[in-house]
């Protein structure tokens, strides 16, 4: 009851661990934590009486836990209307063994960012108690006063509001940054009107608030969890607030929560890691729990060093749950191959990535050297890079075999998916093609429907190429002096003869000779990566069309004879003559 108006019914799983114990076994629920329900925060009410009736809340939730065999934590509640008395009991209760509070999403009409409430969060930060903010006491109860709306419509509504607050007050940007706060269900209507949010804040000053940064920089500044009923929208909780800011919620034993507690996230398309962080990795984080399972006599491992929230961790700096989020199969049901397709294309394209950032250090050193022909440095760095290029290149040649591993019929399963897409597309491919000096305009079509791939390239068309850089080279050392009006084969051969002249001056050219070397090997490799590619084509597609369009094996042949830096090949048939 409510004063004298009925409530909720309620069982002893409310109170009793041998009814709880057994049905976190059936859920798979290894913890639980748990908190008094926020009818019972008292904040309307004088601050005394809400401070007594924390008190007895607070000291029954450690008994029970106390019957819980170690499986049962507690958060506890404060009188938040007073917040001395607040700050007093938290810290009372932090030391006899709460993991944190719980607290409403507002005291009569003061939000989330009144001070009084700002200056509890820090108290809370200073003393690593995690906060659950839930919403409670909804707005616009008249309205609503059938099918239960306060709590669809009225919840979301008022811990939309409470985010809203405290980001636009600009009080996130006072908190430390180590203050853990979450937002139960998944942070209301939050999530899914950020848009809007973030665009009032570009578009209307009025909308903007004190906050130092747009609402989408706030994000790592809190989590929520993920009781929001649909796989789809999980899927975008944890999409737009990343996979280590979302974690299970389950409204044991209420009426709303979810039956089959975890089933949601376990059934849903994140990947094993990320349904590690949301099951139990970040709630361990957010309540500042260690791992207790460790078994007796397993040695001490050293001592990590505890990183603070404002610090980098691995994840945050590798963007781990990003990354780990952009993989999204086609097929359906899923093919399980389909990962391996999606994540060896990936990998492909990051050192793709890597190479064309490698290869424009080689073009500017080529330029510096260029520029300083006397010095030396510019080619040693010149040729370190090209180095790095032709390891990752190597890899790149040896990768194709983890795809072989895929049968034809299996690819043959989702190939259909695809079309119209194919390594056609590859516009870091192509990038590195033309970087090299391969400007083939015509291949640019094949970007047409991705305009800034299709400027990316056409920058690349225009800017020296690694060729040039290094032709322009010898030209500024005088090795090079190509005739107006000479013929395009003219031209090749004599800078064929630039690179002889160097080969047969090995003593004062053995840098030279060494990014001629790597330029070579780089060409080689490069070939190599062609000829596996079209073995792994035969071998998966047989003679069949590409999904880009091309005739397949026979069209990837003909690239076969395309090298990069021909004077380098063509040097070594003169040095023979
Ligand atoms: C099942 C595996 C694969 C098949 C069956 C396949 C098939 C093909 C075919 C038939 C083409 C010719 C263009 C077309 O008509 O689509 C092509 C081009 C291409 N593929 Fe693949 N491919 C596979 C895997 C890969 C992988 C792992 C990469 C790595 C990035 C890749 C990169 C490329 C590139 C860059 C081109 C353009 C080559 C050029 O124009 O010189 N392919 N592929």
């Amino acid at each position: 009851m409510v004063g004298d108006r009925f409530f909720r019914h309620i069982d002893s799983a409310c109170w009793d661990p041998e009814v709880r114990l057994p049905e976190m076994d059936r859920n798979g629920v290894e913890l639980q934590v748990i908190s008094a329900t926020p009818v019972l925060f008292a904040y309307d009410r004088p601050a005394e009486h809400a401070l007594e009736c924390a008190k007895l809340f607070n000291d029954a939730a450690l008994e029970l836990c106390a019957r819980g065999k170690g499986r049962l934590k507690s958060l506890c509640q404060v009188p938040l209307q007073d917040i001395d008395a607040s700050s007093q009991e938290l810290s009372r209760c932090m030391r006899a063994g709460h993991l944190g509070v719980q607290i409403g999403n507002h005291v009569g009409e003061k939000n989330l960012d009144d001070p009084g409430i700002v200056t509890f969060l820090h108290h809370c930060a200073d003393e690593g108690a995690a906060v659950l903010v839930h919403p409670w006491d909804m707005f616009g109860q008249s309205r609503m006063p059938k099918y239960m709306m306060p709590w669809t419509v009225g919840m979301p509504a008022e811990t939309q509001l409470g985010i809203v607050a405290l980001i636009l007050s600009g009080a996130f940007d006072k908190l430390p940054q180590n203050l853990r706060i979450c937002f139960a269900h998944g942070g209301g209507s939050f999530v899914f009107l950020l848009g809007r949010l973030q665009n009032a804040w570009e578009h209307h000053p009025v909308a903007r608030g004190d906050c130092d940064q747009p609402p989408r920089q706030y994000l790592n500044r809190f989590y929520v969890d993920s009781a929001v009923f649909d796989a789809r929208a999980l899927q975008f909780l944890v999409e737009t607030m990343g996979a280590e800011r979302v974690m299970l919620g389950s409204d044991y034993p209420f009426p709303l929560g979810e039956h089959g507690i975890g089933s949601l996230i376990r059934s849903s398309r994140l990947s094993s890691a990320e349904k590690g962080f949301l099951l139990g990795g970040n709630a361990e984080k957010f309540l500042g729990l260690r791992s207790e399972s460790v078994p007796a006599g397993t040695p001490e491992p050293a001592r990590p060093m505890e990183p603070r929230s404002d610090q980098l961790t691995y994840s945050s700096y590798l963007r781990v749950s990003e990354l780990l989020q952009l993989q999204h199969p086609q097929s359906k049901p899923q093919h399980h191959d389909e990962l391996l397709f999606i994540i060896v294309h990936q990998t492909y394209e990051l050192w793709f990535k890597e190479l064309l950032h490698d290869l424009d250090g080689v073009v500017a050193s080529l330029r510096a050297a260029a520029a300083n022909p006397q010095s030396r440095d510019h080619v040693y760095e010149a040729a370190r890079l090209l180095r790095r290029c032709t390891e990752i290149t190597r890899v790149l040649v040896e990768q194709f075999t983890i795809l072989e591993t895929m049968l034809p019929t299996h690819f043959l399963a989702f190939r259909g998916k695809l079309e119209p897409a194919s390594g056609f597309q590859s516009e870091q491919f192509r990038e590195l093609e033309f970087l090299c000096g391969l400007k083939d305009e015509k291949m640019l079509r094949y970007h047409r429907p991705t305009p800034e791939a299709y400027a990316q390239l056409e920058r690349r068309l225009r800017e020296p190429s690694v060729h040039d850089a290094f032709f322009d080279a010898l030209r500024a050392m005088g090795k090079l002096n190509i005739p107006q009006g000479a013929t395009e084969r003219e031209r090749l051969d004599a800078r064929a003869r630039a690179v002889l002249s160097l080969y047969r001056d090995e003593q004062s050219y053995r840098d030279w000779i060494d990014v001629c070397e790597r330029l070579t090997e780089f060409d080689e490799l490069v070939v190599s990566w062609r000829l596996r590619h079209i073995q792994l084509v035969e071998r998966i597609i047989g003679m069949r069309m590409g999904t880009g369009g091309s005739a397949g094996s026979s069209y990837l042949k003909l690239t076969l004879d395309k090298k990069f830096f021909p004077e380098l090949w063509e040097a070594r048939t003169l040095l023979t003559e």
